[in-house]
């Protein structure tokens, strides 16, 4: 279908880029409605106990405060737990917000107050007084290693370790060359630049339209209409537009709960916003410990590999991701040991966070191979080229395609990386520590359910729509771009809606399925749309279409024409007319290939290169440099996929550099919840990014070739900027983020510092 490849390919730019920068495009606490209400949240400051008493009667008497909600005065909602599992909920209990008197995290809603304006809200809410029983918060990951678990219910297939396979501790102990280190992070926070909130609409006859910040409209809409017991359609969700979300908007946040029990007990309009402080009390991806073994025989083969992960989860939910895995298949071994414990805490439940489990596993899997490199004398890309994987060992499955030999050539050639001087602190520039560093990256190309309608009107218009998000990934664009090529017209005259609850069925945007995903159902529906111009054009009179198949016809200039000859066929408005119609619409279905899957494993794959410059006096890093070579299927428009690249790779810096939540454990609080405290990446900690996208052709990865592009920007980059800092310094870091303190204590910006630690 996308024969021509006229749109898909092209750098288009984001159809939605003048609606956003002209400030027409509306996010989730955008809208307003007649008497809207606002709620502001009382958040608990301490990490775990109870509430001995809460004080409500000041704040409610305020000017403008309509109600104050609390576990008190909650109105009815579902008991059931099943009732408020949404559909990418983890074993476990899920939140319940205002249901009793307990605390389990810090931050914690305790109440709602509800007024007329944003500032009364604000105001009554710091006069609820809260009194409580605080109990001794456990929030340090490390101090509680001893109590970690298997997941006793893994949260899927991908999250449970592969079997063990050959026999890794024996070949370990007999190796020639071995590394064995501890790898920690600290939990990292989401900090999107649209906070989480949600604006209630109450109609005349009391329906409701929600706008909220969300991944997947759908998921909010079955989660309301559960908790709530509301009929699906007196409510329908909206996110036409998403400011950012990397993996915390896939699940509802307490904000949507708040906003439409408010909305339901005062039958009014309303709207609930998080404070950047609220967002870092319950997004985060989980702080993490990690042990990793590697061992390689005289030769340079990899011939063991343990990798034992640990992450923090709460105390109600065992929040799960693919931690280690990788290791088992991201290099040729027949000896392989992989582990997975989590740990509960006295924190909220972590969540995905871009590449969860994989910008964790990898790093560290990638930090070690370049110390087993080392270790043996070896470059580290020829090191990992050695020991190049050609299948999914894991699985024992073969790959769709893996570009990644590519990835190495070109993002080493474009990066130079043949003029590497081996030798640790061996390349100065004046002051300068100048390292060169990589890392692989690999995440899975997997397609999730999707359905989309397409219409094409007699006048060439075209008109998508399906329940699909568009977080700023570009899925407006790229799904005009497939459906314009499908009927051959510029992507001007494709109209797409998403965003919308009662479009057709998509699952939640995440885990990079989106593009391939809603993409094929585009294609899919497009070819029914096809199929039924086909069916009509058969019994038309004199039809040059008589005897033809469905695929042996395509749209061409408007005509629906024979595949081999242009010149026979007919125009879509005559076809239309005979029929007495002015548009034909059908809906196209799109998901997993399960047969495929049983005998293929798809991922997509990266080579990330690079440069640091650290000043050997005061120990403060520069990323200079980061080539980012992406092997990842048809690219469908390289202008939305650089972006996506692009954002990974400052992520990764962030991950490497900067980006630390810090919980004072004796009273289990987070304390640089603001982004004066809680550093992430600006535009002067980034300079020359350049991203290769290697050919890769995949007609097996999804219907249009295309793998996703949402999490591998980020995966393999804080192991490439780690890897050169060892390289400029001779010191090997291990924690992150590497922070200034890190290098100093390490004395490796002193010239008589350490010298081969690495
Ligand atoms: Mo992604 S972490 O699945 O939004």
């Amino acid at each position: 279908m996308l024969r021509e490849n006229k749109a898909v390919g092209a750098p288009h730019s984001r159809v939605d880029g003048p609606l956003k920068v002209t400030g027409q495009a509306r996010y989730a606490a955008e809208y307003f409605d007649t008497g809207l209400l606002f709620g502001c949240v009382v958040s608990a400051n301490i990490a775990t106990g109870k509430i001995a008493s809460i004080d409500i009667d000041h704040a409610a008497c305020m000017p403008g405060v309509v109600k104050v909600f609390t576990h008190e005065n909650r109105p009815a909602v579902a008991y059931r737990n099943s009732k408020w599992k949404d559909q990418v909920a983890l074993p476990g209990h899920p939140f319940r917000p205002l249901e009793n008197d307990r605390i389990l995290f810090d931050g914690q809603p305790v109440a709602l107050v509800v007024a007329d304006s944003y500032e009364a809200a604000r105001d009554a809410a710091s006069c609820v007084r809260v009194h409580y029983l605080p109990n001794r918060p456990q929030t340090d990951l490390e101090r509680n290693l001893d109590e970690s678990y298997v997941p006793p219910v893994p949260r899927s297939e991908q999250s449970m370790p592969p079997p063990p396979r050959g026999d890794a501790h024996a070949a370990f102990a007999a190796a020639p060359y071995k590394i064995s280190a501890e790898y920690r992070m600290d939990g990292e926070h989401h900090n999107p630049m649209e906070l989480f909130a949600t604006t209630v609409i109450r109609n005349g006859n009391g329906d409701l339209t929600v706008y909220d910040k969300t991944q997947g409209s759908q998921n909010s809409h079955e989660y309301i209409c559960n908790v709530f017991g509301l009929a699906s359609e007196k409510l329908t969700v909206k996110n036409s537009f998403v400011g950012g979300a990397f993996g915390q908007g896939l699940r509802p946040k307490y904000q949507l709960f708040l906003a439409v029990m408010a909305s339901l007990d005062l039958k009014r309009s309303i709207k609930v916003e998080m404070s950047r402080r609220e967002m870092f009390y319950l997004t985060w991806r989980p702080s993490s410990f990690q042990q990793v073994s590697l061992a390689a025989d005289g030769n340079g083969n990899l011939i063991s590999v343990m990798h034992h992960a640990v992450h923090s989860t709460s105390r109600h939910e065992d929040y799960q991701e693919n931690v280690a895995n990788w290791s088992g298949l991201a290099y040729h071994c027949e000896n392989v040991k992989i582990t997975y414990e989590i740990v509960k805490l006295d924190v909220s439940t972590p969540g995905d966070m871009r590449a969860p489990g994989a910008a964790t596993g990898i790093t560290a899997l990638e930090v070690a191979i370049d110390e087993l490199a080392f270790a043996t004398g070896t470059d580290p890309l020829d090191f990992r080229i050695r020991n190049f994987a050609h299948r999914d060992q894991n699985q024992d499955k073969e790959i769709t395609s893996k570009a990644l030999m590519a990835c190495y050539h070109e993002g080493a050639s474009r990066f130079g990386w043949s003029g590497r001087s081996a030798e640790p602190r061996s390349m100065r520039e004046g002051n300068d520590l100048v390292g060169w560093g990589m890392a692989t990256g690999l995440w899975e190309a997997k397609m999730s359910p999707a359905e989309a309608k397409v219409r094409v009107s007699s006048d060439g218009k075209v008109y998508v729509s399906a329940a699909a998000s568009d977080i700023g990934t570009g899925t407006y664009t790229i799904l005009g771009q497939i459906a314009a090529d499908c009927f051959d017209v510029p992507i001007d005259n494709v109209t797409v809606q998403i965003g919308d609850s009662s479009l057709p069925k998509t699952a939640v945007e995440g885990g990079s399925y989106t593009a391939a995903s809603s993409g094929t159902a585009v294609q899919a529906a497009s070819k029914r749309v096809i199929e039924t111009l086909l069916k009509h054009a058969h019994v038309m009179s004199g039809t040059p279409l008589k005897h033809a198949a469905a695929k042996e016809v395509e749209i061409a200039e408007g005509r629906l024409v024979l595949k081999t000859n242009h010149q026979l066929g007919l125009a879509l408005s005559d076809i239309m007319s005979f029929v007495g119609v002015s548009a034909i619409e059908e809906l196209g279905v799109a998901g997993p290939d399960k047969k495929l899957a049983k005998t293929f494993a798809a991922y997509t794959h990266s080579a990330v290169f690079a440069e640091v410059k650290v000043d050997a006096d005061l120990g403060v890093v520069r990323v200079t440099r980061v080539v980012s070579a992406i092997a990842a299927g048809r690219i469908l428009n390289p202008k939305t996929a650089r972006s996506q690249i692009l954002g990974g790779i400052v992520m990764g810096i962030g991950m490497a550099l900067h980006e630390k939540g810090m919980i004072d454990h004796r009273i289990g609080r987070i304390v640089n919840h603001n982004l004066a405290e809680y550093h992430v990446p600006t535009n002067a900690d980034i300079d020359g990014l350049e991203v290769i996208f290697v050919e890769e052709d995949d007609n097996k990865v999804s219907p249009i070739g295309a793998k996703g592009l949402g999490e591998i920007g980020i995966i393999g980059v804080a192991a490439a900027v780690s890897n050169a800092i060892s390289h400029a310094t001779g010191t090997r870091f291990r924690d992150f983020p590497i922070t200034i303190d890190k290098l100093l204590m390490s004395g490796t910006s002193s010239d008589n510092g350490p010298r081969h630690h690495l």
